[in-house]
């Protein structure tokens, strides 16, 4: 392991000589600077972990220093070296952003326990925001494949609505259109992108366990309330709730998210406090909620107050410009995650995903092309690893629409037989065959509509 450096900054050279020899000791790397200047010039020429800082410098006020060194590294764990007796001195440097003081004299022992759990802490911070600056990365607008002119007004909508300050959206879409992901985007491109993404589907629990998930509950609200407990609003303050396929939520539940989009306000379960939050909902469905509503399964005026903000994302059959973009997003993708090579999709393949109408939208696109990386030899994805709902011919079984007040079959027959007599010049042998017909059944036909005499 790298050995981490410790600047010492003490314009007194035996302190700092002595605090050199005692780092060292512990198995750091220490540098030392006698004024502010020197301890600046450090910062930028070596990678420093800690700074132990003596608040009297010659050429600068203490509290300046911490301040300079903030500046130039906000996660740097900074430890103040105090004289014993003047703790006021060390309280205002923690109140400015230091991370723990030691007094002199300095007892050595607890210096190295205090500087150790100093790192630990700052390398927690790091690994948080690295993991922080992923899942951003993970979850923005430029995640969302996709170049059809409907997808990019739905992309440009949700990142107007992301910087408002709107409280309530409607996100809809059939399964696997991307509302997940969406929700997700908007999330991490606003505002709150520091506070809580929480998410609960409605589908998944009972009514009674949703609204204590929802809203908490007080000791003793039911049996097995043995402790307060805050629910997913609570949790979320500042950020975003997703309810995920509100189009199930129970009617009893929706009622109450009403009064939470309305007022901004609820209560626990079982408490009589009212609890003010300031949380972004988003909710999703699948389910068309205009026919739930006609259905008496949704409330009407939790429908209208959703419906303020809705966006809907088309499925990938009426953008098929995204398919072949999406297939070669994925394809990098899983060669990356399963370490293969393939080079591309070949033509007879495109061809049938540019045909496919797709009734799981991006998640079926997506698995297949997972499976076809992990099962393809070839340099290219070709047709044989497809499944067969793909590979099937589209056939279009109602090219013929009964109109709603039904039609005279027997009219119908007459002008097809007149269409192929016209395209078969009147002759009557190739008439029939484009009827699929007998040259004797096509003239009984004729006869009968006055064709032939
Ligand atoms: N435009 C897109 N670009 C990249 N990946 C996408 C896109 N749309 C969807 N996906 C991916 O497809 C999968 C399904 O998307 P998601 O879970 O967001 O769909 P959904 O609409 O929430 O589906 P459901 O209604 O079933 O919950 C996810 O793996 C998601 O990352
Ligand atoms: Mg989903």
């Amino acid at each position: 392991m790298v050995k981490q450096t410790v600047l010492i900054v003490d314009d007194d050279k035996i302190i700092c000589r002595t605090l050199k020899y005692q780092l060292e000791k512990g198995g750091y790397k220490a540098v030392s600077a006698n004024s502010g200047e020197e301890c600046l010039y450090h910062l930028k020429q070596n990678d420093i972990s800690l700074v132990l800082l003596d608040m009297k410098l010659p050429d600068r006020d203490g509290m300046q220093m911490l301040e300079q060194i903030r500046q130039v590294n906000s996660f740097l764990p900074i430890m103040i070296v105090t004289a014993y007796g003047s703790i006021e001195s060390a309280v205002a440097a923690m109140k400015a952003g230091a991370t723990d003081y030691i007094t002199k004299p300095i007892n050595f022992e607890a210096m190295m326990m205090k500087i150790e759990k100093a790192l630990e802490a700052r390398n927690y911070k790091k690994e948080i925001a690295r993991i922080r600056a992923e899942e951003e990365g993970k979850y923005s607008f430029s995640r969302i494949v996709g170049r059809s002119q409907s997808i990019r007004q739905v992309l440009s909508l949700s990142e107007r609505v992301a910087q408002s300050d709107a409280s309530t959206i409607l996100i809809q879409g059939e399964s696997g259109t991307g509302k997940d992901l969406l929700a997700r985007a908007i999330h991490y491109e606003s505002s709150r992108r520091n506070k809580p993404f929480m998410e609960i589907t409605c589908t998944a629990l009972p009514a009674t366990l949703l609204e204590s998930e929802l809203f908490g509950y007080e000791k003793g609200a039911f049996t097995d309330a043995k402790a307060r407990k805050e629910g997913l609003l609570e949790l979320a303050d500042g950020g975003t709730v997703f309810l995920n396929e509100i189009g199930h939520m129970e009617i009893a539940v929706q009622a109450k998210l009403l009064s939470v989009l309305e007022y901004r306000t609820f209560r626990r379960v079982g408490g009589t406090e009212e609890i003010n939050i300031d949380v972004r909902v988003i909710a999703a469905t699948n389910r068309d909620l205009k026919t739930a509503v006609d259905e008496a399964a949704f409330r009407d005026d939790l429908y209208y107050r959703l419906h303020v903000l809705p966006i809907t994302i088309p499925p990938l059959r009426e953008r098929r410009e995204d398919i072949m973009l999406l297939a070669h997003f994925f394809l990098e993708q899983f060669n990356k995650e399963f370490r293969k090579e393939i080079d591309g999709i070949s033509e007879a393949t495109q061809e049938y995903l540019t045909n496919y109408d797709w009734p799981g939208n991006v998640r079926e696109l997506k698995n297949m092309v997972e499976r076809a990386v992990i099962l393809e030899n070839e340099r290219v994805i070709t047709p044989a690893l497809l499944p067969p709902e793909i590979r099937k011919p589209k056939v279009d079984d109602t090219v013929y629409k009964l109109p709603k007040d039904g039609i005279s079959l027997e009219a119908v027959e007459k002008q097809l037989i007149k269409q192929a007599l016209d395209m078969a010049g009147w002759n009557q042998s190739k008439a029939a065959q484009l009827l699929r017909l007998g040259r004797g059944a096509l003239q009984y036909r004729m006869k009968k509509y006055g064709f032939l005499t």
